[in-house]
Formats: C-alpha cells, sequence, structure tokens
C-alpha cells in the first residue's frame, strides 16, 4: 500500500455533524458556518474570521479589501505557493519577491528592506510549512515604511510566533482547509483579522458584494426588500456541510496538532545524526504547526534529492518537493523575465527539499521505513 504524504484524520464526529447540518436543510453559509468561525476566533485569538471557499479566495479578498492595485508593489517570499504571489496579480498589484531565510525557509526581513521603494503598498507574508515567519521585525519594518501586512498563514492553524497565535499579528491573516493542510474541510480557507472594517468589507466581497437589506431608519424588512450591493464582489461562501467537518476537526486541533508534533520530533530523532540533511527548524518552542514535515540535502544537491525521492517512490512512500521557487515558474519566467539566479536561496530550496510523510496517526514504523531508505540512498 502507498504510504500518502498526508492523511485527514474523521470520525464520527464529522459525520454526525454533517447529518445534523444535511438534517436541518440549511446547506449554504449558515450556522454551522458561524460556529466554524467563532471556532477559528478562539483558536487564532483574532476578533474576525470569515470563512471562505479556499486560502487563495482568502488572499484574493484580503488584497481587494485592503484596496491594493495597478501601480502599487507587494513584497511575497520567492519560495511559496504560487497563489501567494497571485493574491498581488489578481488585482493588478506588482509582485516584488523576497529571498528567503535558507533555515527557515520564510522571507528573509534584510530582503524584504531591500524590496522596499516607494510604490511599495503591502508585504505578503508566508508562515511556510507552519513555522511563524520573522513578525517582530517584518511589522517593524512595515511600520517604518507604512506598508499593510498579509500574513499567509494557510500551514499554520494552531501556529505561534512567540507565543502568540498567528493571522492577528498583521492586518489580515489567510488559512486553508485543503487536505493537506492540520485541519481540513476537503477545499476551504478563512480570512482574520483584529479590524472590523477589514472584516465587514471581506464579508461584502465574500457575498456578491451585497451587505444585506439596507433599511431606511424606522423602516421593517418587507418581502419585496431588496438587497443593498455597493461593490463587484465574489460568490466565496463556504457550505455549512464543509464547515460542519469544519468544526469537528476545529473541536480536535489540539490532537491533531500534538500527534503532528509528536512525529515531527521522531523525524528529528530518527534523523539527528546524519549531517549530509537539514532538519525543520522549531522556531519557539511549541510554536510550529507541523503541516509539513520539510528535510533539505545538504550535499549532492537536486541530483542527490531527486534519488532520495525516487527510492522513496520505488519503496511506495510519497514524497514532495517543499514547494515552488515561484519566480522559476512559467508564468513569472515568460512574462517577467525572471532567472533562477534572481533569488538564488529559493532556487536551492526548490532544488533540495524533500517533503516526508505526516499526519495524525502515522506510526513508528512507518517513520522507521522512511528513514530506512533515507539513509540507504543519501
Ligand atoms: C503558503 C500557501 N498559501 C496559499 C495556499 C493556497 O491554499 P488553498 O489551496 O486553500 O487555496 C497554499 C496551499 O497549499 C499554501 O501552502
Amino acid at each position: 500500500m502507498v504510504m500518502l504524504l498526508t492523511s485527514p484524520k474523521f470520525d464520527d464526529e464529522e459525520l454526525n455533524l454533517v447529518k445534523q447540518c444535511l438534517d436541518s436543510g440549511w446547506v449554504t453559509q449558515g450556522p454551522f458556518v458561524e460556529k466554524f468561525e467563532k471556532a477559528i476566533c478562539a483558536t487564532q485569538n483574532v476578533e474576525h474570521a470569515m470563512a471562505t471557499t479556499s486560502c487563495t479566495a482568502a488572499l484574493h479578498m484580503a488584497t481587494t479589501a485592503l484596496g491594493l492595485g495597478p501601480g502599487d508593489e507587494v513584497i511575497v517570499p520567492a519560495f511559496t505557493w504560487v497563489t501567494s504571489a497571485f493574491a498581488a496579480e489578481y488585482v493588478g498589484a506588482k509582485v516584488v519577491f523576497a529571498d528567503i531565510d535558507p533555515a527557515t525557509y520564510n522571507i528573509d526581513p534584510q530582503s524584504i528592506k531591500r524590496c522596499i521603494t516607494p510604490n511599495t503598498r503591502a508585504i505578503i507574508v508566508v508562515h511556510l510549512f507552519g513555522l511563524a515567519a520573522e513578525m517582530d521585525q517584518i511589522m517593524e519594518i512595515a511600520k517604518a515604511n507604512e506598508l499593510v501586512v498579509i500574513e499567509d498563514a494557510a500551514c499554520a492553524i494552531g501556529t505561534r510566533y512567540k507565543g502568540v497565535k498567528v493571522g492577528g499579528i498583521g492586518d489580515v491573516g489567510c488559512f486553508s482547509f485543503h487536505p493537506r493542510k492540520v485541519v481540513t474541510t476537503g477545499e476551504g480557507g478563512a480570512v482574520t483579522t483584529n479590524s472590523p472594517d477589514i472584516a465587514d468589507a471581506i464579508r461584502i466581497l465574500r457575498n456578491h458584494g451585497s451587505s444585506g437589506l439596507r433599511l431606511a431608519q424606522g423602516d421593517e424588512a418587507k418581502p419585496y426588500s431588496m438587497a443593498h450591493f455597493e461593490t463587484v464582489g465574489f460568490n466565496l461562501r463556504l457550505s455549512d456541510i464543509q464547515a460542519a467537518v469544519g468544526v469537528a476537526q476545529m473541536n480536535k486541533l489540539d490532537d491533531l496538532l500534538a500527534e503532528r508534533r509528536k512525529a515531527a520530533l521522531l523525524y528529528n530523532e530518527l534523523l539527528a545524526d546524519v549531517d549530509e540533511l537539514a532538519l525543520p527548524v522549531a522556531g519557539d518552542a511549541s510554536g510550529h504547526s507541523y503541516q509539513s514535515y520539510v528535510i533539505s540535502v545538504l550535499k549532492g544537491g537536486r541530483k542527490k534529492r531527486n534519488a532520495i525521492m525516487d527510492a522513496l517512490a520505488r519503496n511506495g512512500i510519497q514524497s514532495r518537493p517543499g514547494t515552488h521557487a515561484v519566480h522559476n515558474l512559467g508564468w513569472y519566467v515568460e512574462n517577467h523575465g525572471f532567472v533562477r539566479e534572481d533569488f538564488p536561496v529559493a532556487s536551492n530550496a526548490e532544488d533540495t527539499t524533500i517533503t516526508l510523510p505526516i499526519f495524525p496517526g502515522i506510526v513508528k514504523a512507518d517513520q522507521d521505513r522512511v528513514v530506512s531508505i533515507i539513509l540507504s540512498t543519501i
């Protein structure tokens, strides 16, 4: 049997809540979305959470709500999932890549400083693989240069930075509930913020651009009262069926995180003496969600990395590179003329990283097998 990179953990609670939702007949954004949003607020310690269809949708609404557009420059790490960058493109802003820290794979604050021009308006920070980015330095740079900060926290439900949950440190946070994430609703996402104005703007954008009924003082809603549409919005509402799954998943978040952490610590132990590999940096002691467990090959580059991944595949074990160096993707090479050397740390990370299977329920025997194949190939 193939050992997959990830495997969501569902039980009767998801089934029971989905049944409750279906029995109620209310299957689009409704009571379960509200409960899911409340759970996200409580977990991430933020004032507002707006569930949506994906993190990509969340990022798109964030750049829209913050008023970014043509002429604006948005700084994005060069090593991330491509939609961190597309979020700027969707609104016609210019993506300016910053290189990453080779130890953490997160955006390098010094590189951010070098990217700033009079047109810079925003930084999209990514807490990659569930490890918080250097938020103190990033917020200081943002403040000094009057920039807004979007936290791409796709991988980071439960992640802490110096004890503080991510998603409410910058102006806006964006989460993913894709099946490779710690909590999943199939597809899904959320925007978080402590700003009531941004929260209102997101709710309107998510709902076709409508804020609902707007009645004159003293008027009652009538059957023929029409909703008010104030902007060109989208339909990015999450279904209540998915939110029911999300509520069940959030109820077991502590366990999901603990199981990932346990598996990560075991990999750390099993791989500790392998000089040819770099293991994930933990950040502050309990802060990493370990959405992904990513190692890097220090000698032999892409060839050695690929040999290890081929050996894992031959033995029925799925693995993936960490993520993309986005500037090397076709769109950016062909339309923006980037070359690999523009962001050498990101390019090297793309070449040398391997994501190993990690999920709640992975057993020691599985991890021993993964490690023995790596050791026999290195
Ligand atoms: C850093 C990052 N940002 C954004 C996304 C997009 O999330 P979604 O698939 O929910 O749109 C992902 C997904 O893998 C991601 O890893």
